[in-house]
């Protein structure tokens, strides 16, 4: 826009430069028609002159002489002036001032001439005459005096040329520049507008480039729902490959019970509306659905709503995980209200009993006498009250383990199989390299949950008899579990196996996972493995 204004501007300067140059030179050739013509008015005074001087100088020396000859001179000479006063009117026929001397010039030339005719003739008849010259010299002097004005003239006329000629020479030069500076302006304005519209061109192949390489399906439809454009992503989502589906209805990707939700879509595109992440179906080629993400902006051209302009996601692994996460939520919340239960139960049916035993025992030997009874009792409520405290403490330590804290991974670990053993009548064998020094908590704790619900689900599931625990330093620290019991149940299928079952191995799994570590499960007919291995942390952050 501005380049073409500026060629406008330039073709006006050059316009009227050119009228400016045609006005000038015609003004200058003018000037110099004026300076020639001068010139021929001072000829004709100067013809003028010296036919006067002429026929002055003819008369006189008939007169002198009486020669005839020079008679004949006198009249051929003086019959030129009336054409030489004729030749300067014509020549000055624009001059007023000039006429006016003309005129007197010429009255005192036909005085000369009448004088010099009388004197001539009286000559001719014998009479001795004179000539002074006076006349003559007076009609010369005037002539010259015409002659000076008009060299005034002629010196005003070359000033004003010259003036003129030097206002042209500036106006020329003025003109030209101004048309330098615009053509440089013109090309500097046309050579960025180049660099701009290849920089435009650069970042729209760009552009194009990161819509075919994006991993998001990204298509453009008209808003009649015709496919107008279709990107590799698209062509890995949809599984239609561009070329088949470009110009085909954006209906062949929407299963038959999504066509409502499509046509209000087009209907809020078509009012201008954008519709941010819509989480909905569509169809892939081969029939199956896929759950999607959409993103779909209206597309304006010169203000007109043209089409639409679709970024649609995969979001199946996501809502995969969603569920999942809700499973495990709703999982975890039982897990924890069956803990509470069990924990309460634990605690009324034996603490509490134990403890009601006691206080009735405590009551009965306030009004004992006999001292063999009391001796009994006593010990009785002893062996209640330590009963007690040894439930409280195992009960304590399932919900913390104590000994964690102080002793380190090896030695509770140890404290706690013991304690497992010896109420469940497990065989169980703990190998924990003593090369392990004590670990980062957070470390220690995870693998200790990891035993406790290991060997939780051998005691629960395995229907094993023994169980090995071992702890090795291989490149971190690595827990496994072992049983010789039934092994876990076939899988039905990959993603129901952990989730669909309980919380146990999900829970242990996702402990090891936040500490960078990984948790394998190999089981068999003839046992289960569980293995945690956990990264060194201090070599790690090293
Ligand atoms: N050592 C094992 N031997 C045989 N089967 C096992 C063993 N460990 C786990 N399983 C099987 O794997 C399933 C999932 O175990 P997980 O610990 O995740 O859940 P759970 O023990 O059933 O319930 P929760 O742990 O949530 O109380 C168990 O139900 C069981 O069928
Ligand atoms: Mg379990």
């Amino acid at each position: 826009m501005r380049t073409a204004g500026l060629f406008l501007l330039l073709i006006a300067v050059l316009v009227s430069g050119t009228w400016y140059a045609y006005r000038a030179t015609t003004e200058i050739s003018g000037s110099e028609q004026w300076v020639s013509h001068t010139y021929q008015v001072m000829d004709a005074l100067d013809s003028l002159i010296l036919t006067l001087q002429r026929t002055q100088n003819t008369a006189a020396d008939y007169i002198a002489t009486g020669n005839a000859d020079y008679l004949s001179e006198y009249r051929a000479t003086s019959s030129r002036i009336a054409q030489r006063i004729d030749d300067v009117r014509r020549l000055i026929a624009d001059n007023p001032e000039q006429q006016r001397a003309l005129i007197a010039v010429e009255i005192n030339v036909v005085r000369l001439k009448a004088t010099l005719d009388q004197a001539a003739d009286a000559r001719t008849q014998g009479q001795v005459v004179t000539t002074t010259g006076d006349q003559q010299r007076s009609i010369t002097a005037d002539i010259r005096a015409m002659k000076a004005r008009e060299a005034e003239l002629l010196n005003r006329r070359v000033d004003e040329a010259a003036h003129s000629l030097q206002t042209t020479r500036v106006g020329l030069l003025a003109g030209a520049a101004a048309n330098l500076i615009l053509l440089i302006l013109a090309a500097a304005l046309v050579i960025r507008d180049q660099e701009q519209r290849s920089q435009i061109r650069d970042s729209r192949l760009q552009l194009a480039a990161i819509v075919d390489s994006s991993d998001d399906a990204i298509l453009s439809k008209s808003l009649d729902g015709t496919i107008t454009s279709w990107n590799k992503g698209a062509e890995q989502l949809y599984g239609w490959p561009a070329q088949e589906i470009i110009g085909q209805s954006v209906y062949r990707v929407v299963p038959d019970d999504h066509h409502e939700e499509l046509r209000n879509i087009l209907e809020r595109l078509a009012r201008g509306e954008r519709i941010d992440h819509l989480e909905t179906i569509r169809l892939r080629r081969d029939g199956t659905t896929v759950e999607v993400e959409l993103t779909i902006s209206p597309v304006r051209s010169d203000s007109t709503i043209t089409g639409a302009s679709v970024i649609a996601r995969d979001i199946t692994l996501r809502k995969q995980l969603e569920r999942s996460l809700h499973q495990l939520t709703i999982g975890v919340l039982q897990a924890q209200d069956e803990e509470r239960r069990r924990i309460a139960r634990e605690i009324h049916d034996t603490t509490v009993q134990k403890l009601a035993l006691l206080s009735m025992n405590m009551a009965k030997m306030k009004i004992m006498t006999d001292p063999a009874k009391m001796a009994a009792s006593v010990e009785n409520s002893q062996r209640l009250a330590s009963e007690c405290v040894q439930e409280l403490r195992t009960l304590s330590y399932v919900l913390h383990p104590p000994m964690l804290d102080e002793l380190g991974l090896g030695s509770a670990l140890k404290i706690y199989v013991e304690g497992i053993a010896q109420r469940s009548g497990l065989a169980i064998e703990t190998d924990v390299d003593p090369t392990i020094e004590r670990l980062d908590p957070e470390v220690e704790m995870a693998l200790f949950r990891v035993a406790q619900e290991s060997l939780s689900n051998v005691l629960r599931h395995s229907g094993s008899k023994i169980a090995q625990i071992r702890v090795v330093n291989q490149d971190g620290i690595e827990l496994s579990i072992s049983d010789k019991g039934v092994g876990m149940p076939e899988k039905p299928s990959a993603s129901e196996l952990p989730v669909a079952v309980g919380v146990g191995i999900p829970g242990m799994k996702e402990r090891i996972r936040q500490l960078g570590g990984v948790l394998t499960i190999t089981s068999g007919p003839s046992g289960t493995t569980v293995t945690a291995h956990v990264p060194d942390r201090k070599a790690a952050n090293a």
